[in-house]
């Protein structure tokens, strides 16, 4: 990746493909002190009125290029800034490559609670991993109550929903999720029927007195790769089909809609959902929904199979962090007579860590 000037034309050289940059989007860059707050990195003009403007005189020197635009302004750019903003190189994830895992994956991500842990490198690395696996575990979180909130906010901020700003996880009488029961859970992605859907759930475990109640977890992406590559009809109904998800309590009515497999503008995953205690497909047209029915039962198979899933035991103090857009969960039944089994979760957005990343990054110099 090479820039150039040619006539006072500035050109972007990638593999010998040339693009003549726009006068204006450079011009939006400047950079110098009267230009641009150096505390907030925010612009002290107002780009969308810029018109008209032109390169006068374009010269490179070193790794800086200097130009004089036609509104007499003039300023020098670093060329490293203008090109990995062209190539997008600093974007989270061209920097953070996914590993997708099925149940041959040999350590689980694991790191260990301390108090400075969210300013220093390990917070790094923590999250680094989170992007890698959709999942991480932290060790040795304190017990007390409420604690996750404490320990979410400070990745993120929690992102309270009509459980509140953090949900208990025990066996309860008249319960309204069966979450809230002993028995077990599928694995699935939580409340998909919520606008917009939770992006991170954390899981804190406070005590575990019982022999079963095992965590699981699958790779979304992992069985969704798999779908496409060995059911290929199966895999174009679920990135197509939007279902809708409903949650209904005495108070509210939650509902929302997707595909099963989201792919981005791309063609890449962009979020998986899954929970068949709450979905609702649409009155498709008879041989749709023979295809569509076949095709759920197949990734529920996937998805329940011991070829993708993990299963392991949350120890008290353990915090489990996942990723609700790529991985499923759930759990096994226990017996509420052997003790008790009790978590505490919240949700934060993607804004959260992937800002926090960033901004480790940053000071880091990564
Ligand atoms: C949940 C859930 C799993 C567990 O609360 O959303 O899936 O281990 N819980 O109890
Ligand atoms: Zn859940």
């Amino acid at each position: 990746m090479k820039i150039e000037v040619n006539n006072n034309a500035v050109i972007f050289n990638h593999n010998n493909q040339k693009i003549e940059v726009h006068p204006i989007w450079l011009r939006e860059r400047v950079r110098e002190k009267k230009y641009l707050d150096k505390s907030s990195d925010q612009r002290l003009f107002d780009p969308s009125f810029l018109d008209n403007i032109d390169i006068e005189n374009a010269h490179i020197t070193n790794d800086m290029l200097e130009l004089t635009f036609s509104d007499g302004v003039t300023s020098k750019f670093q060329i490293s800034r203008l090109t990995s903003e062209f190539l997008d190189s600093k974007d989270l994830l061209n920097t953070v490559t996914q590993k997708i895992w099925d149940s041959s994956l040999q350590n689980k991500p694991t790191y260990e609670f301390k108090d400075n842990l969210y300013e220093g490198r390990e917070m790094y690395e923590l999250l680094k991993s989170f992007y890698e696996y959709g999942f991480v575990i932290v060790k040795k979180v304190p017990t007390q109550n409420n604690y996750i909130v404490k320990f979410a906010n400070l990745i993120g901020s929690v992102r309270p929903t009509n459980f509140g700003e953090y949900f208990n996880v025990k066996s309860v009488s008249n319960p309204n999720d069966l979450a809230y029961t002993s028995l077990a859970l599928s694995p699935h992605t939580d409340n998909p029927y919520r606008k917009p859907v939770p992006c991170i759930q954390l899981l804190h475990c406070i005590e575990n007195e019982v022999s079963g109640g095992f965590s699981t977890l699958v790779d979304g992406f992992k069985v969704a790769t798999h779908l496409k590559e060995n059911n290929p009809e199966y895999f174009e109904i679920l990135t197509t089909v939007k279902v809708k998800f409903k949650f209904t309590d005495k108070d509210v009515i939650l509902e929302n809609k997707g595909e099963l497999i989201e792919l981005n503008e791309l063609g890449n995953f962009k979020q998986i959902r899954f929970n068949t205690r709450l979905d609702y497909v649409p009155a498709l047209e008879k041989n749709q929904l023979d295809l569509y029915y076949k095709a759920r039962k197949k990734i529920s198979s996937l998805y329940s199979s011991e070829k993708f899933k993990i299963e392991f035991k949350l120890m008290p103090g353990d915090v489990i962090m996942m990723d609700n857009h790529r991985l499923l969960h759930g759990r096994t039944a226990y017996d509420i007579n052997e003790g008790k089994r009790f978590l505490q979760g919240c949700y934060i957005d993607h804004d959260s860590s992937e800002g926090k990343l960033r901004h480790l990054q940053r000071k880091f110099n990564i």
